[in-house]
């Protein structure tokens, strides 16, 4: 009740290039109105950037060596997507394929917030932040500052609500608030608190602000979730309603020719006719591929611009962070090259675990991207340890990273449009029997969410025009 579906049956043949998210979601939904797809997939498995590795997998990158994947059992690693927010289309067919999720923690008051080389706790930051500018606020409003601006009445609303945001005192100072945690929490006494905050020039410097705003997002506030065991759940379940033998993997395409009866498709070893086609490939690769679509596609294709992201999973034989540092997920931020780390959402107290040690893009995912698989992981714990101390070396049993920008056939981690133009809503139309889908046809790029929306556009204006041809 309320998901997707096409209206009414039709029975055209449809060509869909990719298998990843948006070619996949796109089978799916033409599968279930009676059309018959076949998918054509340069790598060697369906999911594209939703890729989970698991003890067994190999990783194969442009111009570097292979990295054989030796997690122990029941360890995975989600190399590309690994949060959904609740409002995400993702979560709909979650539910439809019967897949289960549980929460993924994005923000934990217990992870670390890293800036100009000081570490603290999530809660300190954010208690320091917040204490320090509501008393600036509160002082300013209390000796008459924003008499011009705002009635008395509401001074007194906004102070009320200062001294509760800011947990400031009687007079109306931020001191000692417990909201900053303890090196040893209350129980039979009172706990000891951690070392009182710094000045309120030392609070600022700090530079905590990008950190402790990071889930203020509507794509980023909690709760967020993942399917259990690994995010490929929705590659694999989208695969078997589609039908593992519509997908054809290792075809390269090499060239699209749309005409007007038909749309031809040649790859390295075949071709194939249908009445339609639904290009799910990224831009930049789609851009290389000879077509007869015009000069305008052309362009349109090649002007949004391929990110650079990647990831390290590392894998500990114990689980530190919960045991020593109570961290049960979330993530730690960071001003270092690694960005961000990611503690499991999952698995907690069990033996090992896997650690996201670096998660970034742009200027930081190239410089690791640029590095040998040994060099990421050495510089990864080089960085960590600076926040986690030498148990973050320690315990490494093994790791792999991953460097989109390297991947074969999909060459980077999401694309960035120089403003969303002419070129962005040209290709969400058909050029003559070829559709576009992908995450870069949507305001949602670099979530699956994107993928899948775009993929029921271009599914629903292929069938009107289906129903409505004679
Ligand atoms: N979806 C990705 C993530 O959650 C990338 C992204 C981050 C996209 C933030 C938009 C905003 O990490």
């Amino acid at each position: 009740p309320g998901d997707f579906a096409l209206r009414g049956k039709g029975a055209a043949k449809v060509v869909i290039l990719g298998a990843g998210v948006a070619g996949l979601t796109a089978a799916y939904e033409l599968g279930k109105a009676g059309y018959d797809c076949t998918l054509l997939e340069a790598r060697s498995k369906a999911g594209g950037r939703n890729l989970t590795l698991r003890g067994g997998d190999r990783l194969t990158e442009l111009k570097g060596p292979a990295q054989d994947v030796k997690f122990g059992e029941g360890l995975y690693f989600n190399a590309g997507p690994g949060r959904i927010a609740p409002w995400m289309v993702t979560l709909d067919y979650c539910r439809e394929l019967g897949i289960p999720i549980e929460t993924f923690i994005n923000n934990n008051a217990a992870a670390y917030v890293h800036t100009n080389g000081r570490t603290v706790r999530a809660r300190t930051a954010r208690a320091d932040m917040y204490g320090s500018v509501a008393e600036l606020l509160a002082k300013a409003t209390d000796i008459g500052a924003l008499d011009k601006v705002i009635t008395k009445a509401d001074q007194e609303r906004l102070l009320d609500f200062l001294r509760r945001f800011g947990d400031l005192g009687p007079k109306l100072d931020y001191v000692d608030s417990d909201r900053r945690g303890f090196v040893k929490f209350p129980a039979l006494d009172t706990g000891t608190p951690i070392p009182p905050p710094g000045t309120l020039h030392q609070i600022l410097a700090a530079g905590t602000g990008r950190s402790i705003t990071n889930d203020f997002g509507y794509d980023q506030a909690s709760p967020m979730f993942q399917p259990v065991g690994g995010m490929d759940a929705i590659v694999a379940k989208l695969t078997e309603a589609v039908g593992q033998d519509r997908i054809r993997t290792g075809t390269k395409v090499t060239k699209i020719t749309s005409m007007a009866d038909g749309v031809e498709v040649v790859w390295n070893g075949g071709s194939l006719k249908a009445d339609y086609c639904i290009a799910a490939l990224p831009p930049h690769v789609l851009a290389r591929i000879p077509h007869n679509l015009g000069a305008q596609i052309t362009s349109a294709l090649a002007t949004p611009v391929p990110v650079a992201a990647g990831k390290i999973g590392l894998e500990y034989s114990r689980r530190w962070w919960e045991l020593e540092d109570r961290i049960y997920g979330g993530v730690t931020e960071t001003d270092l090259d690694i960005t961000h780390i990611w503690y499991p959402s999952h698995g907690y107290h069990s033996e090992r675990g896997l650690v996201v040690g670096y998660y970034n893009s742009e200027r930081e995912a190239e410089l690791y991207g640029a590095l040998t698989p040994e060099d990421r992981r050495s510089r990864a714990l080089t960085q960590g340890k600076k926040i986690h101390g030498e148990k973050y070396r320690q315990n490494v049993l093994s790791s792999v990273s991953i460097a989109w920008e390297r991947q074969e056939h999909i060459q980077g981690g999401w694309v960035r449009w120089p403003d969303f133009d002419s070129s962005f809503t040209l290709l969400q139309r058909p050029a003559g029997r070829v559709y576009f889908a992908g995450d870069w046809l949507t305001h949602l790029i670099a979530w699956q969410a994107g993928a899948m929306e775009s993929a029921r556009a271009a599914v629903t204006q292929l069938h009107q025009r289906v129903l409505q041809s004679p």
